[in-house]
């Protein structure tokens, strides 16, 4: 294992490095800020653009660290590392989160081009109770379940450094602490938006436009 110290880090690293930095924006910014947006902005006509800029963000960034961890490990000469000696959790996470995020972008841009019934909706949490395509009510579930597997893809990157690095050197344990604390303010943030929307959804009567289409349910104020 070569070691970096004193001369910088090598190839492997410095691409490793590059990834996680890629990795990091995506999981800690572009994609909870679009999901903090849906939820906590849902009734400004800003809220569409917003989304789907930092999520179209998050794709382009997932394509960038996916490609720079692909080639940080193929210089090893090992190939890719999702199947024998050297497969480990980390990658083979790290390959699923990014296909399953994929996927979810797709059911985002077939939710936006579903057609929304009348639907009037009472009580606690509208956005759960309003009748909309079952696509939208996919592609928010599943989002969240994505936004917890790159949560885990950052973890298990920051372990996968620990162990594999040229350099022997450790994730410094700032950055660590970064991680928990950006990630329980997000979560927190999330949980609460939902709070509000049970206290506000039961003193109001929330409706959805008859005709509502595409551009005119995602542009306008709406569940
Ligand atoms: C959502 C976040 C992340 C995802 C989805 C992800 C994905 C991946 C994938 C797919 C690989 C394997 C590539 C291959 O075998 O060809 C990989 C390797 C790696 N990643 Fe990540 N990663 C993430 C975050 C991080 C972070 C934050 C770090 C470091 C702090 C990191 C460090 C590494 C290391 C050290 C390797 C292995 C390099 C080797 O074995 O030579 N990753 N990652
Ligand atoms: C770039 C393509 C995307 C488009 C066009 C898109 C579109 C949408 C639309 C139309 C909604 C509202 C659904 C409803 O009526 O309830 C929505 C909400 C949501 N989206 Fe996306 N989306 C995209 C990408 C993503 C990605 C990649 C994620 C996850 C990482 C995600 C996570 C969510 C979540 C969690 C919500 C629900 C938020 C809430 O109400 O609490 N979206 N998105």
């Amino acid at each position: 294992m070569p070691d970096a110290k004193g001369q910088g880090f090598d190839y492997h690293d410095t691409l490793i490095i590059a990834h996680a930095v890629f990795a990091s924006m995506a999981t800690l910014i572009t994609a909870p800020a679009a999901i903090l947006v849906a939820r906590y902005f849902r009734s400004r006509a800003w809220w569409f653009k917003a989304h789907i800029v930092l999520q179209t963000l998050t794709v382009a960034f997932t394509i960038i660290f996916f490609t720079l961890s692909a080639v940080a490990v193929a210089s090893g000469g090992h190939g890719t590392q999702f199947v024998g000696p050297k497969k480990d959790p980390h990658h083979d996470l790290g390959l699923s989160v990014v296909i399953l995020l994929w996927v979810e972008a797709i059911f985002g841009i077939a939710a936006h081009y579903t057609h929304t019934e009348h639907s009037e909706t009472h009580g606690a949490f509208p956005t759960i109770k309003a009748k909309k395509s079952p696509l939208r009510h996919l592609h928010a579930w599943y989002g969240i379940f994505v936004a917890g597997l790159l949560y885990a893809g950052m973890k298990t990157g920051i372990d996968e450094w620990n162990m594999v690095a040229d350099s022997g050197t450790l994730v410094p344990s700032g950055i660590q602490i970064a991680f928990w604390v950006i990630f329980s303010l997000e979560i927190a943030a999330y949980v609460i938006g939902w709070t509000l929307e049970a206290f506000r959804g039961k003193s109001n009567l929330r409706m959805i436009s008859d005709h509502s289409t595409d551009e005119e349910k995602d542009g306008s104020p709406s569940i």
